[in-house]
């Protein structure tokens, strides 16, 4: 072993223990500023509304491909019209007709609609200058991501985000991504969005229960982030179990900035460390997702994993009984689901399976396991081991609480 010549791409020097003696190592270093606009408006595909064409106005590419969520058009069966007459409007060219996917898991389970939407990319001709203009929810904007970030390696991805959900969380993010093999993202790219056009006006026309699965995001991030958020929620909370609107409106908005917040400050965009705050309640939602075919939702998935870990964090003396009351209450009295009897579903050998979805969780993030916790309200803290007995107990808990109380 020796200590041999090591550079850094400016010449300055390093040294490190090196096997062999003919080895030069130059270390790059390279830093890039990502920047997106994240707008928040109405009747966005109103040319009297410029936001939309605001951001693709100083680009040299006037082509545009569009790809529609089949929810989206069934709720508004005139997006697709309204939305070739908006870039028309403004002297974009939709070169196609906007394509119409399904909305939901489906869409982004396996290669199959993916590979469609490069085709149609391709096909159209689109270049890293060109748009793609992803209208739709999580799922949809997942899988367009995801082939945007693939074709020419990126074609300039404009979100419209359509649910709650999406708009205040999973659209804002820089991730995207198919399940595969049976699990939840396994293949996917870290690719920021080109802009995020989040337009309320889409919000009105999903089911309380949609509006839920965003309000559940809008609750991890309130929980371990910001304990005066936490209490808006809590105060309002008759409104948001009534799906109020302003209400509504201004959980989303606080809940996409704490989300934008934390990918542009918290040092670690492209989840490379192993701190990962953002997917408290995660590790149980996505195998519970995943164990249930889809029939539960990633919001759902959520609200359940949030009382499950509010549970363990209480066990663990990181939460007061009062403080583990109030996360419970709260997610009860807004509609939220926090128990399911496939919780109890075993394996062969007698485990719980919702359990495995750790060590899934491990490997999906690499490293150590890392599991993050309330501590207090609007504080964290993380654990890197987990007990099985523990999420027993907390499953044990949270039957008794769902059969006593349900929705309170
Ligand atoms: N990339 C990320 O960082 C990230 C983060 C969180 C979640 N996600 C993913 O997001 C997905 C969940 O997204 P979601 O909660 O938005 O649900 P979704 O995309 O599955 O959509 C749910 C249903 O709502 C319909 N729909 C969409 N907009 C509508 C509208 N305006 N009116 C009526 N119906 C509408 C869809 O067609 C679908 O049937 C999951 O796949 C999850 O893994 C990704
Ligand atoms: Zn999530």
């Amino acid at each position: 072993m020796n200590y041999q010549r090591f550079t850094d791409s400016e010449g300055k020097k390093l040294s490190a223990l090196l096997p062999g003696a003919d080895t030069e190592i130059i270390r790059q270093h390279i830093s890039a500023s990502l920047n997106f606009d994240l707008i928040f408006t109405s009747q966005s595909l109103d040319p009297a509304n410029s936001a939309l064409y605001s951001v693709m106005a100083d680009s040299h590419s006037k082509q545009v491909t569009v790809f529609v969520d089949s929810g989206v058009a069934s709720a508004f069966p005139h997006v697709t019209e309204n939305m070739t007459a908006y870039l028309e409007h403004y002297g974009l060219k939709c070169v196609s007709p906007p394509v119409i996917y399904p909305g939901g898991e489906m869409v982004k389970n396996g290669w199959h609609y993916v590979m469609d939407m490069m085709n149609r990319l391709i096909q159209d001709r689109m270049c890293r200058h060109s748009f793609c203009i992803a209208l739709g929810g999580g799922a949809l904007l997942d899988a367009a991501g995801f082939a945007a970030s693939m074709v020419h390696r990126g074609i300039r991805l404009i979100r419209m985000p359509t649910t709650a959900l999406s708009q205040d969380d999973s659209g804002v993010g820089v991730k995207n991504g198919i399940n595969y093999n049976g699990f939840k993202n396994l293949i996917g790219a870290f690719s920021p969005p080109f802009a995020v056009i989040n337009d309320s006006d889409f919000l009105k026309t999903l089911p309380p229960v949609a509006i839920r699965d965003g309000l559940a995001e809008a609750f991890k991030v309130a929980i371990i982030k910001d304990k005066t958020f936490f209490r808006y929620l809590c105060d309002n909370i008759d409104a948001i179990r009534n799906c109020d609107w302003p209400v509504i409106e201004t959980a989303v908005k606080r809940s996409a900035i704490l989300h934008l917040h934390h990918i542009g400050t918290g040092g670690d965009p492209m989840e490379k460390g192993e701190s990962r705050p953002l997917d408290f309640g995660h590790w149980s939602a996505h195998k519970l997702e995943s164990m249930s075919n889809h029939a539960i939702s990633h919001g759902t998935g959520v609200s359940i994993g949030i009382a499950i870990d509010t549970m363990i964090a209480f066990m663990l003396g990181f939460i007061s009984l009062r403080e583990r009351d109030m996360i419970m209450e709260s997610l009860q009295k807004s509609g939220m689901t926090i128990f399911t009897p496939l919780l109890q579903k075993r394996d062969k050998n007698g485990k719980l399976v919702v359990y495995h979805g750790i060590e899934e969780f491990r490997e999906h993030l690499g490293g150590k396991l890392c599991i993050t916790l309330p501590s207090g309200l609007g504080n964290r803290t993380e654990i890197h081991h987990l007990h099985e007995d523990k999420v027993e107990e907390a499953i044990k808990l949270l039957e008794q609480r769902w059969e006593q109380m349900g929705n309170l």
